[in-house]
């Protein structure tokens, strides 16, 4: 670990208060100077740290620089060592960790942005990710699954949103088939889980599991055609280790969620908290629209469907609305 990483880990522990240069130094046993200059290339970074004369250095409580030291001490112990990567800008968090599973990354692995400069989202679409506002994050997962068990991951990605949300959060969060979270009406977070496959097995050897958490966006900074579709959490906007925070807990819900899949509780919950089911959607098929009613949700994930002719049928993939809502993005 690098000087800068050990004082920036020191920092994020006792945020908000002041730590003598001296005592950085003595406990990294470096020098004052190597302390100094870590702090330095911090603040370069953007990180607010203030130096009180006498007293040392503080690391400002409305400090909200995204960090593997911010995230980890919220992280559950088990999951404490994970390797965790965070970068200023990026093209897509997906994409990087799909690299790094190709470079042998372990199950586990996170990968966040500030900002993406080429998000992608489902359906090949290009996905808006302003930078500081929200959460970008992927996830390596190494399930040892086949490929129709896989929906059955982004399916158990969502409820660990979910649940991250309703700890912090006294507003309804509620799912959209397949992977879509809406408050309020309003989409905060999306899912893009992708698959990278052995062919000749048959099996999945990995699944990058892309996560979009709008945090702070402020309305006004969605573009136009967002506007009316997206929203935000927009917490308490003092708390400023609240991406940290948040990024913890649904890292720890998604490892420990995906980790246990024959627990099917998760699947109880994904219903209890959908948006869709029992009401009346649209949905495409072989670039036909068709209307049907949300019927279930099967032990794979899949979305079952009562059809206006009596037939049931089972969905895996695709976009579903709410008739005579408007909620795509
Ligand atoms: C959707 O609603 O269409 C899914 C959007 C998923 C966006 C996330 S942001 C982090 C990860 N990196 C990407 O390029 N996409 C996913």
């Amino acid at each position: 670990m690098s000087v800068k990483t050990e004082v920036l880990h020191i920092l994020e522990r006792y945020k908000g208060e002041s730590i003598s240069g001296q005592e950085l130094a003595e406990k990294l046993g470096v020098s004052r100077t190597a302390v100094w200059k870590a702090i330095n290339s911090l603040k370069e970074e953007g990180y607010e740290i203030n130096g009180v004369s006498n007293k040392g250095y503080s690391l400002s409580i409305s400090s909200d620089v995204l960090s593997s030291e911010g995230i980890r001490p919220f992280l559950n112990n088990e999951y404490k060592d994970i390797p965790i990567t965070v970068h200023k800008t990026i093209g897509s968090t997906n994409t990087e960790a799909k690299l790094l599973t190709m470079k042998n990354a372990s199950h586990g692995t996170v990968v966040l942005s500030e900002e993406q400069t080429s998000g992608r989202g489902r359906m090949g679409r290009s996905f808006y990710s302003p930078s500081s506002s929200g959460i970008y994050m992927s996830i390596i997962l190494k399930p040892n699954l086949n490929l129709s068990s896989s929906v059955l991951v982004t399916t158990a990605a969502a409820v660990g949103v979910l649940k991250a949300l309703d700890k912090f959060t006294d507003e309804k969060s509620q799912i959209k088939w397949v992977n879509d979270i809406y408050i309020n009406g309003k989409k905060v977070c999306g899912i893009l889980t992708e698959a990278v496959t052995d062919f000749e097995s048959g099996t999945v050897e990995s699944l990058i599991v892309g996560i979009v958490l709008n945090v702070k966006t402020k309305m006004e900074d969605f573009p136009d055609e967002l506007k009316d579709k997206a929203g935000s959490l927009l917490l308490n906007q003092n708390d400023n280790s609240i991406r940290s925070q948040l990024a913890a807990e649904i890292i720890n819900n998604i490892l420990s969620i995906s980790e246990n899949l024959e627990n099917k509780e998760f699947l109880k919950i994904y219903k209890n908290r959908s948006l869709i089911l029992g009401k009346q959607i649209i949905y495409t098929k072989n670039n036909k629209v068709e209307e049907a009613c949300a019927h279930d949700i099967d032990e794979f994930g899949r979305l079952v469907i009562l059809k206006n002719d009596g037939k049931i049928e089972h969905l895996s993939s695709g976009e579903v609305s709410i008739k005579n809502i408007v909620q795509e993005k």
